[in-house]
């Protein structure tokens, strides 16, 4: 991706976050001269990959295949320092914009509209190695539990949910037609480096072409304390 579609799509997100009057931490806003005199007190940020996420997953299309994210809390599989059991998402979907089939090992995820358009998710359990299992799925969504076939697409509305428990895969969208989706996701810890099982092989972290200066660092560009 060119770090200009970056800043683009991060505007953007900050205006819509704005317009659902969703308000984000102030290190969502911090710019790359700010992370430059960023002290160790701030080290959470760093070590729990708190910030800014932007994905094409490796496909060079973001619109059809892509998502962008901003952690906003997180704790730490290795780091006992770190106490939090859980973390925080905040996601947006545009309309058709795919993630992809995946599931967690570890993670277990509400995903939560927060409005705007209806986000579809698509769901299969796995088998034991790790392709789609065609048996049914159990579904947790807002307090009612059911069972539905393999491959059900589950439409979740404007302040529904869907809870999505370890191995289950999930792929998601923004319907057609109904607007760019806010997204909160509600979860154990979450470790995008070893805790991501992608059913096709995928890029998780998107390869940069530095076309201009970066306006909010990604969270693996944080520089480290002084
Ligand atoms: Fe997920």
């Amino acid at each position: 991706m060119k770090r200009s579609q970056i800043n683009d799509i991060m505007r953007k997100a900050l205006a819509f976050a704005e317009q659902m009057n969703f308000l984000l931490p102030p290190f969502v806003h911090w710019s790359p001269q700010d992370w430059q005199n960023i002290g160790q007190e701030y080290d959470e940020i760093r070590d729990n990959m708190l910030g800014w996420d932007i994905t094409d997953f490796g496909g060079g299309d973001y619109d059809k295949l892509g998502l962008l994210m901003i952690t906003l809390r997180n704790g730490s599989f290795d780091n006992e320092s770190y106490v939090k059991p859980y973390a925080e998402k905040l996601l947006i979907v545009q309309e058709e914009q795919v993630t992809p089939y995946h599931f967690h090992w570890s993670k277990m995820e509400d995903i939560i509209n927060r409005g705007r358009g209806n986000l579809m998710i698509k769901v299969y359990g796995s088998t034991e190695d790790e392709a789609l299992s065609q048996a049914p799925v159990m579904i947790s969504k807002d307090g009612c539990n059911y069972e539905v076939e393999a491959g059900t697409i589950v439409k979740v509305l404007p302040g529904e949910s869907l809870a999505i428990p370890a191995r289950q895969y999930h792929k998601f969208w923004g319907e057609k037609g109904t607007g760019t989706v806010l997204v909160g996701e509600v979860s154990k810890v979450n470790d995008d480096f070893v805790d991501n099982r992608f059913l096709e092989k995928m890029g998780r972290f998107p390869k940069i072409e530095e076309d201009e200066e970066p306006l909010h660092l990604l969270y693996n560009e944080y520089p480290a304390a002084k």
